[in-house]
């Protein structure tokens, strides 16, 4: 027992550092062998950044779809709506979001953010992101980014109330649930190798 909660300890304690601190070498590192990919993904507003952990990258677009048009969108480009997986990700994706200063070009209208891959859709209260996990709202050791009072299904502007996950932008990127059919930026997620590639960035 012991033994096993010392190697966890240790594996958090020599994992967490690189990770952050990578981050930015291999933002710059990826792009630079990665011109020509980056360059067919012509519609996207973003070059793609990462991986910031986990072998992920992250393309953020601007163009306004409703949910199942991103999530639609994100497939066909070969990734799919982000899932949010850590505190990790999230924070690089807001640092991401205000370096690139992507927040003067998502207008700060109430509601306004950016699409991720997670939803209420099918029953609500019940929240699964596009790979098919479910994120259970009363499980501390899933990491949840949503903004103080949310999810709240707010049925204001739609009976159906509110089953789409995106970043807010009032509430500095946490999370909130959108009407879906509300036309939305959104950040597609890749993987950070090809099926061949032997080791990621
Ligand atoms: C989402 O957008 C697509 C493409 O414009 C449209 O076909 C679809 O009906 C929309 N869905 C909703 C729920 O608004
Ligand atoms: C979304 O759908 C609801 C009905 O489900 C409708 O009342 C609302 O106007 C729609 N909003 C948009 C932006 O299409």
């Amino acid at each position: 027992m012991t033994s096993i909660a010392l190697t966890l300890c240790l594996c958090v304690a020599i994992f967490t550092p690189q990770c952050m601190g990578g981050r930015r070498n291999n933002v710059i590192s990826y792009i630079m062998n990665h011109v020509d990919e980056l360059q067919q993904r012509q519609d996207a507003v973003t070059p793609s950044f990462g991986p910031i952990c986990e072998g992920r990258n992250y393309q953020i677009y601007l163009d306004p779809l409703n949910w199942s048009a991103a999530k639609l969108k994100c497939e066909i480009n070969g990734g799919m709506l982000a899932k949010i997986r850590s505190q990790d990700i999230h924070v690089a994706i807001v640092d991401y979001i205000k370096e690139a200063k992507l927040t003067s070009t998502i207008v700060n209208d109430a509601g306004k953010g950016l699409w991720i891959g997670l939803g209420d859709k099918d029953e609500e209260g019940r929240y699964m992101w596009v790979d098919g996990e479910e994120l259970d709202l009363n499980e501390c050791s899933q990491y949840q980014g949503w903004a103080a009072d949310e999810p709240n299904n707010n049925d204001k502007k739609d009976d159906n109330g509110q089953d789409c996950v995106q970043l807010w932008k009032m509430r500095q990127f946490d999370w909130d649930d959108g009407y879906c059919n509300d036309s939305k930026g959104y950040i597609c997620e890749y993987a950070a190798c090809d099926p061949s590639c032997v080791a990621c960035l």
